[in-house]
């Protein structure tokens, strides 16, 4: 175990936020996670300081300096554990990163999370808001996890109805918020692909590619190209993907709404509510492109706020509010935000 002391985490968040930890930590295993966890503060062996698991820093935005211990997870693995006729399961340790096991399972034809390619960070953090894009959830592909209780000091396995997974939700985010470390998630991949390709703009990358026979890498590919059309690189620009949730109204609050503003961004789900657009909400309140200093709202996706470079996180963090009120202001909707906020 190696604890150092007052640690810049600007290479460990992806909006490239300059705050440092007072204590940091790289765990390889269970065991050294456990010793992670012992630690105490040196000049106070009675106090252990709070901490925070860090996986590619991808959806984190730093407020502050952190006052605790980050724990960078770097456990490591990828293992076929079982298969039946129509799936494998697999079982990934929680530190791997998440497009390279995607990566690797187009590689060995596992299909199942193919839409969700090049969504950065890691897979440890995958149930954490039930990662989704292009019409596909992980918990569509989601077995089981394992998870250590920080203080009770044991492994737990939390199989698919445990983990109250929702649209960006997951009972690690509520109910066991900063409870649970999760060390390993096992996978069920189909062995024969069963195509989502819904979404409009899917099909219409795979035409505009010229794909005649679909597979798993074609949908894998179609995605990578659109997302990196309109999301920014964060190895470019600052960024953590979405800020923002999309809101969920009542069919009602969505047909009134749509007889003020014809144009609104809305899909219906069958719940019988409609999940409107934040981006085009923020847009139509005239953010898109929006700077002031280094914090902005991005160009070409206004549901993204960006670090052009020496932002800090509460300039971000006071951006989004101002963000939060002009839409409540203007539409009467409160905007949630999807970041965890440090
Ligand atoms: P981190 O940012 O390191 O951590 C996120 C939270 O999870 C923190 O609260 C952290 O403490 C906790 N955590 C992390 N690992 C563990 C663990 N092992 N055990 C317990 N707690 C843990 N998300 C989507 O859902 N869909 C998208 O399409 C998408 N696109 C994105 C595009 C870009 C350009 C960017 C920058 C982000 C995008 N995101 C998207 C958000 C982000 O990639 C995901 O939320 C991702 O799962 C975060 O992983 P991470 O390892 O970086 O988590
Ligand atoms: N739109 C605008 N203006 C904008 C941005 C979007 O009008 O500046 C409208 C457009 O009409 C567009 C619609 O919003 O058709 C939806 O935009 P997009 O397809 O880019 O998706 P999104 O709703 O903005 C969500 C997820 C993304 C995920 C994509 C694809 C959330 C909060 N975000 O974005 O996830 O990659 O769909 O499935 O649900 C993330 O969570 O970090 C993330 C990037």
């Amino acid at each position: 175990m190696n604890i150092r002391q007052n640690t810049s985490l600007k290479q460990y968040n992806t909006f490239g936020i300059a705050s440092a930890a007072k204590y940091f930590a790289v765990f390889n295993s269970v065991n050294d996670l456990q010793e992670c966890l012992k630690f105490t503060e040196p000049q106070n062996v009675n106090k252990k300081p709070h901490n925070l698991i860090l996986g590619g820093g991808s959806n984190i935005l730093f407020t502050k300096n952190y006052d605790g211990l980050v724990l960078k997870n770097e456990l490591k693995g990828i293992e076929l554990i079982n298969e039946d006729e129509e799936f494998v399961y697999v079982k990934v340790a929680a530190g791997e990163n998440w497009h390279q096991f995607v990566l690797h399972c187009i590689n060995n034809n596992w299909a199942g999370v193919e839409n969700l390619s090049l969504i950065p960070g890691n897979v440890g953090a995958s149930p954490m808001q039930n990662i989704g894009a292009y019409g596909v959830e992980i918990k569509d592909v989601f077995h089981s996890l394992e998870a250590f209780h920080k203080n009770d000091n044991a492994t737990v396995v939390f199989n698919l109805d445990d983990c109250t997974f929702g649209y960006r939700e997951s009972i690690f985010k509520r109910k066991y918020k900063d409870q649970f470390v999760i060390v390993s998630v096992t996978y069920k991949l189909r062995k024969k692909a069963v195509f989502n390709t819904s979404y409009g703009a899917i099909e219409q990358e795979l035409e505009k590619m010229g794909v005649e026979q679909l597979s798993i890498k074609a949908v894998s590919d179609a995605v990578i190209n659109i997302r990196s059309a309109k999301l920014p690189n964060p190895t470019e620009i600052g960024n953590a993907g979405s800020f923002f949730k999309n809101p969920e109204v009542p069919n009602e609050q969505f047909e009134s709404l749509k007889i003020k503003y014809p144009n609104i961004v809305g899909y219906s789900l069958p719940a019988g509510t409609v999940k409107l657009a934040a981006g085009w909400l923020i847009e139509q309140c005239g953010w898109k492109g929006y700077r002031e200093a280094d914090a902005g709202c991005h160009a070409k996706q206004a549901l993204v706020l960006v670090n052009y470079g020496n932002a800090t996180g509460n300039e971000i963090f006071v951006l989004s509010e101002k963000i939060i009120a002009s839409v409540q202001q203007k539409f009467g909707l409160m905007l949630e935000r999807e970041v965890n906020i440090i």
